[in-house]
C-alpha cells in the first residue's frame, strides 16, 4: 500500500490525539448516561463529567463563570447562535453589525441572511497583510451597532487580528464584541477578560479533539447579553441550545484544550521554526515566491504563498504525496477565487496561484524537507510544461 500523504492541512481539521480519545472512550460505553438524567447514577456521572469539562474550558478561556459556556456542534453553529441569536433578540430598529471582509462564511453568510431580515452590516476592508485597522472599527460603530465580529486568526492566511484593541474600543463604545476563534483556540493564549471579548466561538476538531462539538462563550455580567436560541426543545444549556449533550465529545474537547495549552509555548516555537524552514526552502527553489498575510503576526503553523505562473489547484492535484489545500473550500465549490486573498488586494490570477500550508502537532522536520522538495519539483515541472498544463485558465 502507498504511504500516507504528508498531512499539511491542519487548518481544515486535525487528527484526534490518542490521549483525547482515551479520555473519551469510557463515556461511549460503560459511562453512557444522559447528562440530563437526574434520577440515577448514570446521569449524575455524565453530568459531573460535562461540568468538569465546562469548568476546565472556562478556565482556559479566562471566563469568570463556567455557566458562560454553551456547548454546540461546532464553530459554525456557535457563530450562527451568536449573530442570529443576538439580532433576533434585539427589540426594535435596524440592528447594525460590523465585521470584516475576510471572515469565514460561518460569519459572512449569516450576515447576508440577517441583511435579508432587515439588519445592516458593515464589512471592513483589511490591509495587505490581512489586519483590520482598529480605528476603522471605531469609525464604523453607530448608535445602532449591536455587535462587532472580528475573527481571532484567519483560516487561510493565518493573520492574527488586534483583538485587545478592538475589545477596548467596543467596551468604550458600549458595543458587544464577538470573535471566531476556531483557528486560534489552543494555538494562542486567549483570555476573554483581558481581550474584552463578550462572545467567542470555537470547536474541538481544529485542536486535536473530536469533530462535532464546539462552544460559544457568552459573557454573563451586566449588561446581560440576550440571545434567542436557534434550537428549541428540552431547554438544555440554560435554554440556549436544546438537545442531549454529546458527553464523550465534551470530555474530549476539554482534554484537547488542556493538552494544547500545556504544550503551547514549546509547540508554538517548534511550528514557527518549521514554518520558516518551509518558507526559506520554498524561496530558495522558487525565487519569485511571495508570502500572503502578515510576516510575523500569524498562526505559528500557517504559511500561505503565491507561486506566480501556475494554478495552485493543478499543483495540489500533482502532489499526491502531500495533502494540501488552496485554503478556501468555497473557491473549489464555486470556482471563484478566495474572498480572503481578494480582500488583501491580490489579483484573480495571484489568488489562484496561492496555496496554504497548515503545519501541526504531527509535522516533523523530515516531512517539511520532503514537502519543500516536492512542491519545488512539481511547480517547476508545471511551469516548464507551460500555461495549459500549469492549469492557467483563459479569463
Ligand atoms: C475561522 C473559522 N470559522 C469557522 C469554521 C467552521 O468550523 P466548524 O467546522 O467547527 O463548524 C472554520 C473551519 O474551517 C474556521 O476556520
Amino acid at each position: 500500500m502507498a504511504a500516507s500523504p504528508i498531512y499539511l492541512d491542519h487548518h481544515a481539521t486535525t487528527p484526534c490525539d490518542p490521549r483525547v480519545l482515551d479520555a473519551m472512550l469510557p463515556w461511549f460505553t460503560e459511562r453512557f448516561g444522559n447528562a440530563s438524567s437526574a434520577t440515577h447514577r448514570y446521569g449524575w456521572e455524565a453530568d459531573a463529567a460535562v461540568e468538569m469539562a465546562r469548568e476546565s474550558l472556562a478556565h482556559s478561556l479566562g471566563a469568570a463563570d463556567p455557566r458562560e459556556l454553551v456547548f454546540t456542534s461546532g464553530t459554525t453553529e456557535s457563530d450562527n447562535l451568536a449573530l442570529q441569536g443576538l439580532v433576533r433578540a434585539a427589540s426594535a430598529g435596524e440592528p447594525h453589525l460590523v465585521t470584516t471582509a475576510i471572515e469565514h462564511p460561518a460569519v459572512l453568510d449569516v450576515c447576508v441572511a440577517l441583511e435579508r431580515e432587515g439588519a445592516r452590516v458593515t464589512r471592513l476592508p483589511v490591509a495587505g497583510d490581512g489586519r483590520v485597522d482598529p480605528a476603522a472599527v471605531a469609525q464604523a460603530i453607530t448608535p445602532q451597532t449591536l455587535l462587532v465580529s472580528v475573527m481571532a486568526a484567519n483560516s487561510e492566511i493565518g493573520t492574527l487580528q488586534p483583538l485587545a484593541e478592538i475589545g477596548r474600543i467596543c467596551r468604550e463604545r458600549g458595543v458587544l464584541f464577538h470573535t471566531d476563534a476556531a483557528q486560534a483556540l489552543g494555538k494562542l493564549r486567549l483570555d476573554v477578560e483581558a481581550l474584552g471579548i463578550d462572545l467567542l466561538s470555537a470547536c474541538a476538531h481544529k485542536l486535536y479533539g473530536p469533530k462535532g462539538v464546539g462552544l460559544l462563550y457568552v459573557r454573563d455580567r451586566r449588561p446581560r447579553i440576550r440571545l434567542l436560541p436557534l434550537l428549541y426543545g428540552g431547554g438544555h444549556e440554560r435554554g440556549l441550545r436544546s438537545g442531549s449533550l454529546p458527553v464523550p465529545l465534551v470530555v474530549g474537547f476539554a482534554r484537547a484544550v488542556e493538552l494544547c495549552l500545556e504544550e503551547l509555548p514549546g509547540e508554538a516555537d517548534r511550528l514557527t521554526a518549521l514554518r520558516e524552514r518551509l518558507w526559506n526552502g520554498l524561496r530558495a527553489g522558487l525565487p519569485d515566491l511571495r508570502r500572503n498575510g502578515h510576516p510575523s503576526e500569524r498562526l505559528p503553523g500557517n504559511l500561505n504563498v503565491c507561486i506566480p505562473g501556475l494554478e495552485a489547484d493543478a499543483l495540489i492535484a500533482a502532489l499526491k504525496d502531500v495533502a494540501l489545500s488552496s485554503g478556501s473550500a468555497c473557491a473549489s465549490a464555486s470556482g471563484e477565487a478566495s474572498h480572503v486573498l481578494a480582500a488583501l488586494g491580490l489579483s484573480d490570477s495571484a489568488a489562484r496561484a496561492s496555496l496554504r500550508f497548515g503545519l501541526g502537532r504531527g509535522t516533523t522536520q523530515a516531512q517539511i524537507d520532503i514537502a519543500t522538495a516536492r512542491v519545488v519539483e512539481e511547480a517547476r515541472a508545471l511551469r516548464e510544461r507551460g500555461p495549459r498544463s500549469a492549469g492557467l485558465r483563459k479569463h
